[in-house]
């Protein structure tokens, strides 16, 4: 299934985890895009393993939708709001 709209990613280097910024970052970026670019809605993504990922978009308040294959590999879709 396609999700028409735009994604929020993010991506940090190792030494750079466990500061807040993913969220800090990704909170800016989804203020803008609802604000400033009135975008109704903002997808994101990411392998289940990946704990912190998961954790950042559920502190933002992302919504999880379902699962889905990605480059060959199971991913979770969320959606904001
Ligand atoms: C996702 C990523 C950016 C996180 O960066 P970060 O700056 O460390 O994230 P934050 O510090 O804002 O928040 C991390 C949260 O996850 C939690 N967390 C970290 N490891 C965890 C684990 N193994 N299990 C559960 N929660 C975990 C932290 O405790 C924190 O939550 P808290 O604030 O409630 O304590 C980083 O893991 C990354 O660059 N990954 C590779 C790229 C990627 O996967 N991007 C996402 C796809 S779009």
């Amino acid at each position: 299934m396609i999700y028409p709209g735009v994604e929020l990613g993010y991506r940090l280097c190792l030494k750079f985890w466990g500061n807040g910024y993913a969220k800090e970052a990704a909170a800016t970026i989804l203020s803008y895009g609802l604000g400033d670019l009135r975008l109704t809605n903002i997808m994101a993504f990411t392998l289940p393993q990946n704990r912190s990922s998961l954790r950042v978009l559920e502190k933002l308040g992302f919504l999880y939708l379902h699962d889905f294959i990605h480059a060959g590999l199971s991913h979770r879709l969320y959606e904001f709001p």
